[in-house]
C-alpha cells in the first residue's frame, strides 16, 4: 500500500528507470487486464511521444513521464473529456505544489507565462464502440534546466524549476496530481463531464481570443468560443461560421 489518499488512481505504481515511452508499457498493461487506475513511470524515455506524431524529449531525472489507465464505461468520442480531466487535475496539482498558477492551451498544453511545461496525451483501446482502456500519458518539464531543453523548443518550453526557481520533488508532484485526478474522476464518473467542463474552462488560455487553428488538412483563422461536451473545440471564423475542431495545434496571439 502507499501513501497516496486514493482509492483508485495510483493504486498500483509501477517505476521504471528508463523506458521506450511509458504508453507503451502501459499499453502492454492494460490488454493484460490492469486494473484502473494503474500507473506507469519512468525516470527516462527514450522514445517518448507527443500528440501527432511528435517525439518528446524525456531526459534522465528532471521530469515527470507517466501513464496512467482508465477504464470508464464511456463511447470512444467521449474519450477527449479524460484529456481535460487530466490537464485540469495537472493544473490544480502543479499549484497545490508549487504555487504557480497555470493555464490550458486547448486540447492539452499546460504553459506557465505562455511556455509549455506540461503535454499530455490520450491513447485509446476501444472494441467496436465501448472503450476498453484509455491511456493518458503525461509529461512535465520540473527540473530541467533552462540550458537543457534542445534548441528547436527553448522559447516555447519551460519547466517548473525554471518558472519556480527552485528544485521541484517529484514525488510530491505525482501525489498531487494523482489526489486531485482522483476526485475530478469520481465527479465524472458521478456527474458527467459538466462540472470538469467548467473548471477546464476556468483554466482555459484561449477561451473568448483571436487564434489560429492548424489542423493536418489547412489552417483557420477566428475565435475560439468554447468547447462542447465532447471536448471538441468551437472556432468561429471571420464570416461567422463556427467550425468543430477535432484535433489541431492551436496559437495564441502574442502578448
Ligand atoms: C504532447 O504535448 O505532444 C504530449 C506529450 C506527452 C508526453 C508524455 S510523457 C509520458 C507519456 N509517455 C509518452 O511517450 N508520452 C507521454
Amino acid at each position: 500500500k502507499n501513501h497516496l489518499n486514493t482509492e483508485k488512481i495510483g493504486q498500483v505504481v509501477h517505476f521504471e528507470n528508463t523506458v521506450t515511452s511509458t504508453q507503451e508499457i502501459a499499453h502492454k498493461h492494460a490488454l493484460n487486464g490492469a486494473e484502473e487506475g494503474t500507473i506507469i513511470i519512468a525516470d527516462e524515455q527514450t522514445v517518448g511521444r507527443g500528440r501527432l506524431g511528435r517525439a518528446w524529449h524525456s531526459p534522465k531525472g528532471s521530469g515527470v513521464w507517466m501513464s496512467i489507465i482508465l477504464r470508464p464505461n464511456i463511447p470512444p468520442q467521449k474519450a477527449p473529456q479524460l484529456t481535460l480531466l487530466a490537464a485540469v487535475s495537472v493544473v490544480q496539482g502543479i499549484e497545490e505544489v508549487t504555487g504557480l498558477s497555470a493555464q490550458i492551451k486547448w486540447p492539452n498544453d499546460i504553459l506557465i507565462d505562455g511556455k509549455k511545461v506540461v503535454g499530455i496525451l490520450t491513447e485509446l483501446q476501444a472494441e467496436a464502440d465501448r472503450v476498453n482502456s484509455v491511456i493518458i500519458g503525461i509529461g512535465i518539464n520540473v527540473n530541467t534546466p533552462k540550458e537543457a531543453f534542445p534548441k528547436d523548443i527553448e522559447t516555447i518550453a519551460t519547466s517548473l524549476k525554471v518558472e519556480k526557481g527552485e528544485e521541484i520533488e517529484r514525488a510530491y508532484l505525482v501525489r498531487a496530481i494523482m489526489e486531485k485526478m482522483e476526485k475530478l474522476y469520481h465527479i465524472y464518473l458521478e456527474h458527467g463531464f459538466a462540472p470538469i467542463k467548467l473548471m477546464w474552462e476556468s483554466s482555459a488560455a484561449s477561451l473568448g481570443k483571436r487564434v489560429r487553428v492548424r489542423t493536418i488538412t489547412g489552417e483557420l483563422y477566428g475565435k475560439a468560443q468554447g468547447i462542447t461536451e465532447e471536448g471538441v473545440l468551437l472556432v468561429e471564423d471571420d464570416e461567422g461560421t463556427v467550425h468543430r475542431v477535432y484535433s489541431a495545434d492551436i496559437e495564441l496571439p502574442q502578448k
